[in-house]
């Protein structure tokens, strides 16, 4: 998708060019980047801290911010230690630098995010991909190498369609010995589980009062679910230490912003204290999705607020996305990698979508439909769930953290807004 210059937004609507779109897009999946407390926490944060630390965490730029918010990070995850990085792209590079001494080989889901592939290509070990979601062979993979010490990573929810890994039956496939699961939950972080731990909870392999097992490390941004900037490595001592003691991406980087790490924290808290923003986001989130089948288009099957899915041909989805943007929408229209198909509708919900936003959207999808000669929104229409994997890219290998093969950053250029 061409770049869409937002010269104003809210947590559900953006200005573009003059012109109000209720905008379902991004990942502000609870709504706290425009979150009043989280402001004030920022506003409050600048006044303290000033705007950066100017210096690395390790030298002079350490704040009770970043303190204070690892320490809350961990206890919210139920995990020993958490260590919070500039971006979440840079906890993964972090994780991999602690990982690469020990662990030699990684075996990642072939539909990882491109910072989890790149990372522990990067830090030099063997990247080898199993097919999307594919448990029994991520076991096969990771049992053949655990002698030179093995780690699987996934996604905990795959921002291309909202799958979402088997979290419980990866780690139940780890082999004895030198062995872990790395879990990048940047789409799972404050939307899944029973009070947003994510992906590792929904699958009743953590929760409140029940600790993360030592073999299992998550990262996560703080961007999403939390609506704030930055990153953070969570799992036993030994491993999240040895990133702090080692990681250059971590250790030769300013940190994020001490205000933006006290939005995080004030984030952090509500999320804890309102349990009624996941209630919303999930009833929004059924909501939409019942909305769409009955236009009979295909979704995949994920509680995710992610709705992945093509409704023709590309001409006609421009057309389509055209009149969506008319009628004062914003569904985005994306060419992005990981994707089903090279340009597909992905739709997001969040907590503080109304529910006449959300039939407005609905009634327009329904209308630019109808305009289309092939297409009725009288759920007629034959198109089936999206898989994002063809399932071939099992026992893959990358060749370097320049090998795109797997998750391929280039991608075309899509017309630019209509005026
Ligand atoms: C799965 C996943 N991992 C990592 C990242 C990188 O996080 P950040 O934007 O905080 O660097 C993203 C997206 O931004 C993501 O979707």
């Amino acid at each position: 998708m061409a770049r869409i210059p937002v010269e104003s937004a809210s947590a559900t609507e953006i200005v573009v060019e003059g012109k109000r779109l209720a905008s379902f897009g991004g990942c502000n999946y609870l709504g706290l980047a425009h979150h009043t407390e989280v402001l004030d926490a920022v506003r409050a944060g600048l006044d303290r801290y000033g705007l950066s630390t100017t210096a690395s965490r390790e030298t002079t730029g350490d704040t009770m911010a970043h303190e204070l918010l690892e320490a809350e990070l961990a206890g919210f995850l139920q995990t020993q230690q958490c260590l919070v990085t500039p971006e979440g792209y840079s906890a993964n590079l972090a994780l991999g630098q602690a990982l690469a001494r020990d662990y030699r080989v990684a075996i990642t889901d072939e539909k990882c995010h491109r910072s989890v592939s790149h990372a522990v290509a990067a830090a030099g070990m063997r990247v080898i991909a199993y097919p999307h979601l594919d448990t029994r062979a991520a076991g096969a993979l990771a049992g053949e190498y655990v002698r030179e010490g093995v780690v699987i990573l996934t996604d905990g929810v795959f921002a291309a369609d909202g799958s979402i890994a088997p979290a419980k039956a990866l780690f139940d496939v780890l082999p004895k010995g030198r062995s872990l699961l790395v879990i990048d939950d940047c789409h799972g972080f404050c939307v899944l589980g029973r009070s947003g731990r994510g992906t590792a909870d929904h699958h009743g392999l953590s929760g409140a009062g029940m600790p993360l097992d030592s073999r299992v490390l998550i990262t996560t941004s703080l961007a999403k679910g939390l609506g704030c900037y930055g990153g953070a490595l969570a799992g036993p001592s030994s491993i999240v230490q040895l990133a702090q003691d080692v990681a250059s991406v971590y250790r030769g980087t300013t940190p994020a912003p001490p205000a933006i790490v006290e939005g995080a924290r004030a984030a952090l808290k509500i999320v804890q204290r309102d349990p009624i923003l996941m209630q919303k986001l999930r009833a929004n989130t059924d909501r939409l999705r019942r909305g769409l089948a009955k236009l009979g288009i295909s979704l995949y099957p994920t509680p995710a607020p992610i709705f992945t899915f093509v409704t023709g041909d590309t001409a006609s989805m421009d057309r389509i996305h055209r009149r969506l943007i008319d009628a004062g929408f914003l569904a985005p229209l994306i060419a992005y990698p990981g994707g089903p198909t090279d340009r597909y509708f992905r739709v997001t919900v969040n907590a503080m979508h109304t529910s006449e936003q959300i039939d407005g959207l609905l009634a327009a999808f329904a209308g630019a439909m109808d305009s289309e000669p092939t297409l009725k929104s009288d759920g007629e229409n034959e198109a089936k769930p999206l898989k994002i994997s063809d399932g071939q890219s099992g026992g893959r290998e990358l060749i370097g953290p320049w090998d795109f093969s797997l998750s391929p950053t280039l991608t075309p250029r899509l017309p630019a807004l209509p005026s």
